[in-house]
């Protein structure tokens, strides 16, 4: 067993912090670096990527959604390389560089995919569809309890994943070598419009949430108004707009792949994040 540590960026998010959880249960020794962890790490700030790389061999690498986030991850990956990176596990985006994606935001995860193999590290790509704890931790969370999900995806379905469904694929690319080279794509067991997301939290929670479909670029200005960056607001219309345009309503196999197992179901995923008082005021 490594007696590095593995880095981890990202580790205090939606994906990183089940990946260091199941790393340090392994007996792993991690190092989190993050703009809010000890070892301090922002990717807009470059002065603090040597010493959160210094001495590692491995690291998980959950960019920032934005494509100018994206460039940043991919010229911390190329200069970690060249101080030592010997592998990396990456979290992309399901869909990249198929048609229908002709969007900034996927150029970005193609341009970063293609810049850690151009680097010269072994790599695991892994492309999971949208997280269902977007709903439970994320931008989407204050829309849940307020009962109302103002989202730009039509009547578009997609096949949310549990992040810790995601996260075991990353840690068991994590720790065995096998996985180098390999690019897998993940998705939950089923894909659900969000008016039945919207039913499946409203049986969850006990309360009506409903669905508005907010047009594109209403949802870019409601969502920069509650504090998001343009870019960021910009690459969630994109994604979403791929949602919209029915481009996602399909599952992927990625789960079973690795794990042997099939990914956990929406509403087992809802009743156990609403028990655990996911959506409690
Ligand atoms: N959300 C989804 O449904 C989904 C689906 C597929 C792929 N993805 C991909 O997953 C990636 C991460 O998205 P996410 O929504 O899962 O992330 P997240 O849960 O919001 O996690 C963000 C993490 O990045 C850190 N962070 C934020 N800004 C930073 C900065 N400037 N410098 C350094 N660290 C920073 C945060 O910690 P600090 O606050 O401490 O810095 C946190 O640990 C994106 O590339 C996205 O495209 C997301």
């Amino acid at each position: 067993m490594t007696t590095t540590p593995i880095l981890i960026l990202g580790g205090r998010g939606k994906t990183g912090r089940h990946v260091a959880g199941q790393l340090q249960a392994h007996g792993v020794p991690i190092r989190l670096a993050s703009r809010s962890s000890e070892q301090r790490f922002d990717w807009h700030d470059e002065s603090t990527w040597i010493t959160a790389a210094a001495g590692i061999d491995t690291a998980y690498l959950a960019p920032l959604v934005d494509p100018p986030g994206l460039a940043q991850a991919g010229r911390f990956v190329k200069q970690a390389a060249a101080d030592g990176l010997r592998r990396v596990v990456l979290l992309s985006g399901r869909g990249v560089g198929s048609p229908g994606r002709e969007f900034a935001v996927y150029q970005g995860q193609l341009e970063l995919e293609n810049a850690v193999k151009d680097s010269g590290v072994d790599w695991t790509i892994v492309r999971p569809a949208w997280f269902m704890q977007n709903f439970s931790e994320d931008f989407i969370h204050g829309q849940v309890v307020a009962g109302e999900l103002r989202l730009p995806a039509g009547d578009g379905a997609e096949p949310w994943i549990d992040t810790e469904d995601v996260a075991d694929v990353m840690v068991t690319a994590l720790l065995n070598e096998k996985h180098t080279g390999e690019t897998y794509s993940l998705s939950g067991p089923r894909t659900l419009i969000l008016t039945e997301v919207a039913a499946e939290l409203s049986a969850a929670t006990g309360r009506q949430i409903g669905y508005v479909d907010v047009e594109p670029e209403k949802h870019v200005a409601e969502i920069v108004g509650s504090g998001a960056s343009l870019d960021e607001a910009e690459a969630l219309r994109d994604l979403f707009t791929v949602i919209r345009n029915h481009r996602s309503e399909y599952v992927s196999d990625g789960v079973r792949q690795v794990l042997g197992r099939e990914p956990r179901d929406f509403t087992d995923w809802a009743r156990s994040a609403a028990l655990t008082g996911a959506w409690s005021t």
